[in-house]
């Protein structure tokens, strides 16, 4: 039961035809104040094709129109205002959820349809960078929207694992490295032995030709060379997936770079076919002149492939084995030109699909208005972030709950719930101030908040012996209709932030949800009055329900204590 589309219909009777039911669907608001009811029509379209003053109109139809479903219309100055029937919406709305449960707000946009998403994607050997987790936490809500929204996913973590600075490794790891220090601690010890490479190498400049040299036999399949090449990212891997396991994130796949190197040929001979490539200077490029853009490197002086090589066979790839109906790269803006360059080939080569292609975008990390930098030495490592975030989480839950049972584990729920919450909340174009103080505060828009409004509803629902059911009865009509307004616009959230790629709709939808509801329990005895309390305890399952599946969709858990 829609109100929205049950209004577009009484307006579409009334106005024979005059305006299609999309436009009609298209104009209607949302009054700003309460008060003024619960959706607006305004009459100036109308006023046009008439010929005729759009209060007069917004009178006629305000008189005109009658249904069950409203309780009242009105017209106020070019506006038709409609106050939905609140026992009807409440029932109705109520019962849905208790029947659908967690599977409240599913739509069917995407009809089985399937899209990879590329996300995370660090580089091997190098520290996980805040840009990473970025795009892990963005593109993994963006996966769980997506699937909400009935699109199939698979989640591929493009592994930054190739490329000359591989060489350099192996020189500097044979030349200072030890074994039992890297299995130890593989990103800390080879991020030390690559910049030891860099600092030697300015003494040294031999030292550069030794690590070309290394790639190179890694290239051409010399056995030593890729043994080392495989323990790294074996190493290194087992330190990137503490990170996911911290965050609750797993991939459908880990092809990274180094697993388009036989595919790569193909792309070369195919742009070479398509008549694409020119040479500058030893070098293949594929100019972008029309298109105002610097040309595309293809393929280096002495044969090596490049970073855009790669993406051009994975993207080929991907449509081969998927046939996505679209592919997302949530990376950072700073490859902006990139991604761009990347379509642009693709559509040169005919490939129609790569209008499909969407650069999700995202901004920095700061910290105190700087970028967090994990260059020379200064590495802000992000598992002792995370352990920094789980740790204060857990003085607070101490403070505030020091019998709580489970406490490690909520601890852990609530400290890396509060980042990704952070990371999530506000538009994911702008910038993110890092701040663990304020992420982590119980009250605000942040992650603890919501989830303890969430652990206060289990309770209550404990406390009460709410036992399941979808019959529902309704209460409290006039104190709760802003939490059902609330609800009844779930679903149309989660669509919106789908078509968006933007999380932060449904970060700031659960925000005002908790605050309606936090509003309505300051003002009313949900377990005081025996008679009423079933009804009551039923809009609190229904509040309950949807903030613990707005939080999944996030990628954030919902402890029931804390
Ligand atoms: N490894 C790259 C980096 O850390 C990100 C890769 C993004 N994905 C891609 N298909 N290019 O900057």
């Amino acid at each position: 039961m829609d109100g929205k589309q049950i209004f577009v219909q009484s307006l579409f009777e009334c106005l024979d035809g005059n305006l299609e039911e999309e436009q009609l669907y298209r104009l209607i608001e949302k009054p700003k104040q309460a008060k003024m009811g619960d959706l607006a029509f305004p009459c100036f379209e109308l006023a046009r094709i008439f010929r005729k003053n759009p209060q007069e109109i917004a009178m006629q139809l305000a008189a005109e129109i009658n249904s069950i479903y409203f309780e009242h219309v009105e017209a106020v100055g070019a506006y038709v205002n409609v106050f939905l029937n609140k026992a009807l919406f409440t029932e109705n709305i109520l019962q849905q959820i208790c029947k659908e449960k967690t599977s409240f707000g599913y739509s069917n946009l995407g009809k089985e349809r399937a899209i990879t998403i590329d996300l995370s994607s660090p580089n091997i050997a190098k520290p996980f960078s805040m840009g990473h987790l970025r795009s892990t936490v963005i593109g993994n809500a963006i996966a769980n929207i997506a699937e909400k929204v009935g699109y199939k996913t698979i989640r591929i973590n493009h592994l930054g694992d190739w490329g000359t600075q591989f060489g350099k490794l192996m020189v500097a790891y044979q030349k200072w490295g030890n074994e039992a220090q890297v299995r130890a601690n593989p990103i800390k010890e080879l991020l030390q032995l690559y910049i030891r490479f860099h600092e030697e190498a300015e003494v040294d400049p031999t030292l550069n030709d030794l690590g070309r040299q290394w790639f190179k036999r890694l290239e051409d399949g010399d056995t030593q060379a890729e043994q080392l090449w495989e323990w790294f990212r074996e190493e290194s891997l087992k330190d990137f997936s503490r990170i996911y396991e911290l965050l609750g994130i797993s991939f459908d796949s880990y092809n990274g770079e180094a697993f388009y190197n036989d595919k790569m040929v193909r792309v070369v001979h195919e742009l070479q076919q398509k008549s694409l490539l020119t040479e500058s200077e030893g070098a293949k490029v594929v100019t972008l002149e029309e298109e105002n853009l610097p040309p595309c490197l293809i393929q280096k002086r002495d044969g090596t492939t490049l970073y855009a090589t790669r993406d051009l066979a994975a993207a080929i790839y991907r449509y081969e084995n998927y046939h996505f109906a679209e592919s997302l790269y949530v990376v950072g803006n700073e490859q902006t030109l990139h991604f761009t360059q990347l379509s642009y080939v693709l559509q040169k080569m005919g490939y129609s699909w790569a209008e499909n292609m969407k650069h999700i975008s995202f901004g920095m990390m700061l910290k105190e208005g700087k970028k967090m930098s994990t260059r020379k030495g200064k590495v802000v490592l992000l598992e002792e972030v995370l352990q920094e975030a789980i740790q204060l989480a857990s003085t607070n839950i101490t403070e505030k709950n020091p019998l709580l049972v489970n406490k490690e584990k909520v601890a852990r729920q609530v400290g890396v719930g509060a980042v990704i919450f952070h990371d999530l909340k506000n538009d994911r174009r702008n910038d993110v101030d890092f701040s663990l103080e304020d992420m982590l505060r119980f009250e605000g828009e942040t992650g603890p908040y919501i989830q303890y409004t969430h652990a206060r509803l289990h309770s209550l629902l404990k406390k009460g012996g709410y036992h399941e059911t979808d019959n529902v009865s309704v209460v409290d009509i006039n104190k709760a209709w802003l939490i059902i307004r609330r609800l009844m616009a779930f679903q149309d959230t989660v669509m919106r932030a789908y078509n968006e790629y933007d999380p932060s709709k449904i970060a700031k939808y659960l925000i005002e949800l908790a605050r309606e509801f936090n509003k309505y329990y300051a003002n009313v005895r949900i377990l005081g009055d025996e008679e009423n309390k079933q009804a009551r305890l039923q809009l609190v399952y229904s509040v309950k329900t949807v903030l613990k599946e707005g939080l999944r969709l996030l990628g954030i858990q919902a402890p029931d204590a804390m």
